[in-house]
């Protein structure tokens, strides 16, 4: 499968109708600073990445539409997501919220909106999830997902709801494999898409992980996101630097072996191997 990848890959977008596809990899955008995330955006662009993830958490959803607008890459060929963190007390206002985001960004429409994480609750999550089905039926969102969200917070949304999250973006690299999760939603034709696909940097020195890269004379940052390529998810590696963001989506010249998948996917650490506190198991 992987030989065939190349960096203008698409998926289809889950669950869409009329069926549509995505870009396979995308550039993120949290802890950009809002002075140089237009910037990073532009780099990031001007290299061929085609998807950028923000968040309202994030504070920087104005910068990225900029960066598109000032681009001149035809809207259509761009795919921009963004997350609603809270509820705002009501789907009124929760709608009106995520309503906001999308005009910030000012390029008409989102491609994806995510609820950030299930913490706020059964009820919260219910709004928002609300919220999110109106602005998918006016157009303002080509798709509604979720992020941070384990089986049950899926299951949880058939109760009161008959549209399925087009993906679920969750903390996902070779040290934290998110198994139950990620095989529930490729059972169920869910797009995952992969934060921290470079685990912010934290195994950049592992031996095994040197090995690896060297063999392919890449870096270890490379190998991680070839990794999740490979296993058919979406990363969405972020850097605020022009030769690392250009280097993180340099991954076509090289193809991770049978035997060097195996031995990644012997290197999952559950938990212990995420950087960010793990959500998805609350109920
Ligand atoms: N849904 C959620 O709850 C959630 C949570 C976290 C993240 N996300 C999304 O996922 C995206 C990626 O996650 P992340 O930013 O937390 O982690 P990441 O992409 O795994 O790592 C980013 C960090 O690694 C550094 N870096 C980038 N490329 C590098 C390279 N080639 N070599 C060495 N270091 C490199 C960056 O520094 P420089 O910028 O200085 O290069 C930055 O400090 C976010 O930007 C966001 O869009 C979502």
């Amino acid at each position: 499968m992987s030989s065939k990848l190349t960096f203008t890959s698409r998926l289809p977008v889950a669950h869409a109708h009329p069926p549509t596809t995505r870009p396979h990899i995308g550039f993120g955008v949290y802890l950009s600073p809002e002075d140089v995330c237009k910037a990073s955006c532009l780099t990031a662009l001007k290299h061929g990445y085609r998807a950028i993830d923000t968040a309202q958490y994030y504070e920087n959803e104005a910068q990225v539409g900029e960066a598109v607008r000032e681009s001149g890459i035809p809207r259509e060929e761009i795919f921009i997501t963004t997350k609603i963190m809270t509820p705002e007390g009501s789907v009124e206002k929760s709608y009106q919220k995520c309503l906001k985001s999308v005009e910030d960004i000012g390029l008409g429409y989102v491609d994806l909106f995510l609820i950030h994480t299930p913490s706020s609750g059964p009820e919260g999550r219910k709004e928002m999830w609300q919220a999110l089905e109106r602005l998918l039926k006016e157009g303002k969102t080509k798709a509604i997902g979720v992020s941070n969200y384990g089986v049950a917070h899926i299951e949880e949304i058939k109760t009161f709801s008959d549209v399925m999250p087009a993906a679920n973006q969750v903390e996902l690299h070779v040290q934290c494999q998110q198994r139950p999760i990620t095989e529930y939603c490729t059972a169920n034709g869910i797009n995952v898409e992969a934060y921290c696909p470079i685990a912010r940097g934290k195994y950049l020195d592992d031996p095994t992980l040197k090995q690896i890269a060297d063999s392919h004379n890449v870096t270890v940052a490379q190998v991680l996101i070839r990794w999740i390529l490979q296993m058919g998810f979406i990363p969405y590696p972020k850097s605020d630097h022009a030769d690392r963001i250009k280097q993180n989506a340099d991954l076509y010249g090289f193809e991770l072996s049978e035997e060097q998948m195996r031995i990644l996917g012997m290197m999952d650490r559950g938990h212990d191997g995420a950087v960010v506190p793990q959500k998805t198991e609350c109920p």
